[in-house]
């Protein structure tokens, strides 16, 4: 999962992006289809299961825990060994990349009658797991992380959880997500309060498991369960994917594509609305429902950008998509101004400093705050860019090259593969000339 030698891909400038561009599935409703497809009772298919180096990570560790997946064509089809069916992994389970698999997996295995330990690449070794150790420890559960916080999670099974009453101290669909699988196990009732509230596909996907989950001006409570009912799952395309190829069609001067049957989450649109208020022309078509979650067809046209103060009650509903909005705001008019998004701080990397950092070296200025960052739109020039091995920071600049006046030069970009495998692919289907470098 680490990767060996390092991708580095050089983007020639120009290009126009047109017609219908396929994005993979969501990674976050893939992460819970594998979840709860395993600890459900019977067949659980899943449609358009995003195979990314993340999700597949999930699906190993259910694997290490004795769950029968297997795939059938592109679908994917898990045995489910119920509530209480999961044995014990014979070694550490690795996450690699990803911190929802580990933040997810953390509240189901404090829940389980055995011992466990989670591990992950360097990326995911330094991201904070004390807002999960630290509820986890309050529903009764003996679990720690290291002093500073970080993985290992050394998880001693065999306790009995109980449900609490807990205010999330950070808007995170991680932990809120932690929390209710932990819940599921635990002892009465556990409501949670979100302070801001964040994606809910957890929540969704629990009720088509036949899960109740109660919901009310920000509080979510679920009981213990008696067990789930396994079901066919439909995902939607990622709109975090989908993202990096709307920015770039915003910014490439003759655009027009589509993007078909993506998730449209009340909390994962605000890239749209961010996009739109900078004077972007999106369409959106043919609004569905797929296994609980609203989809739709976004069309997006190239036109002029202007900068804007980015609404501080979007940047939750935003949070994943803001590496690929800051290569817009670097082609708007004026200055987009980023507030109020500290976690940026402790994603995959310090996306605050990867993005800034990244918007100098090919001529944009861009100054980075605490806890956003101040872009000003101009020419972008071209140059060298270090992605910080983290996918979001490769794929926003490898779409900067389409309004770049000199070739663009991306280092390390393995880590495409965790959440958009065939993204290179596709961009050159779509017309861009990218190449692939050797180290
Ligand atoms: C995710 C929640 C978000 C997001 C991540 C996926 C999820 O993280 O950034 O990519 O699937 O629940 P936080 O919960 O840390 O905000």
């Amino acid at each position: 999962m680490t990767p060996v030698a390092p991708v580095n891909y050089r983007v020639k400038p120009g290009g126009t992006l047109r017609g219908r561009i396929p994005v993979p599935g969501d990674k976050s409703i893939s992460h819970r289809a594998l979840i709860l497809g395993a600890i459900a009772n019977g067949e659980t298919r899943i449609t358009g299961f995003l195979q990314g180096e993340d999700t597949l990570a999930t699906m190993s560790a259910l694997r290490a825990m004795g769950v029968n997946i297997v795939q059938d064509k592109d679908d994917v089809i898990i045995h489910g060994v119920g509530l209480h069916g999961l044995t014990a992994p014979a070694t550490a389970i690795d996450l690699g990349n990803s911190g929802t698999s580990a933040r997810l997996m953390a509240g189901l295995l404090a829940a389980q009658n055995f011992d466990s330990r989670i591990v992950g690449d360097a990326s995911l070794m330094k991201r904070p797991m004390r807002r999960i150790v630290e509820p986890l420890q309050q529903m009764n559960a003996d679990i720690s992380c290291t002093r500073a916080g970080k993985l290992p999670l050394i998880i001693h099974g065999g306790r009995r959880l109980q449900g609490m009453d807990y205010t999330l101290p950070v808007a995170s669909a991680q932990l809120k997500s932690c929390l209710l699988l932990a819940g599921l196990y635990a002892n009465g009732t556990t409501c949670l309060h979100e302070p801001v509230p964040t994606r809910d596909h957890t929540e969704r996907m629990l009720q088509q498991f036949g899960c109740p989950i109660e919901k009310n001006n920000g509080t979510i409570c679920i009981s213990s369960s008696n067990g789930l009912n396994a079901q066919n799952i439909s995902i939607p395309a990622d709109i975090s994917s989908a993202a990096f190829f709307m920015v770039g069609a915003a910014i490439a001067g003759g655009s027009d594509i589509t993007l078909a049957k993506v998730g449209i989450n009340p909390h994962r649109v605000a890239v749209i609305r961010i996009l739109q208020q900078m004077g972007a022309g999106i369409t959106l078509a043919n609004q569905r429902e797929l296994s609980g979650e609203p989809v739709a067809d976004i069309r997006i046209k190239a036109g002029p950008l202007t900068g804007i103060e980015i609404p501080l009650e979007c940047v939750p509903s935003a949070i994943d998509e803001f590496p690929a909005i800051m290569i817009a705001a670097a082609c708007a008019k004026g200055t987009t101004e980023l507030h109020g998004a500290s976690e940026l701080r402790v994603k995959e990397s310090d996306r605050i400093q990867a993005v800034t950092e990244g918007l100098r070296a090919v001529g944009i200025t861009a100054v980075a705050y605490d806890d956003g960052m101040q872009v000003t739109g101009g020419s972008i020039l071209g140059g060298r860019v270090n992605s910080y091995t983290d996918h979001r920071i490769a794929m926003a600049f490898i779409m900067a090259g389409l309004a770049s006046k000199q070739p663009i030069m991306v280092q390390d970009c393995a880590n495409i593969n965790t959440s958009f495998p065939g993204f290179i692919d596709l961009a050159r289907t779509c017309g861009m000339d990218i190449q692939q470098l050797t180290a």
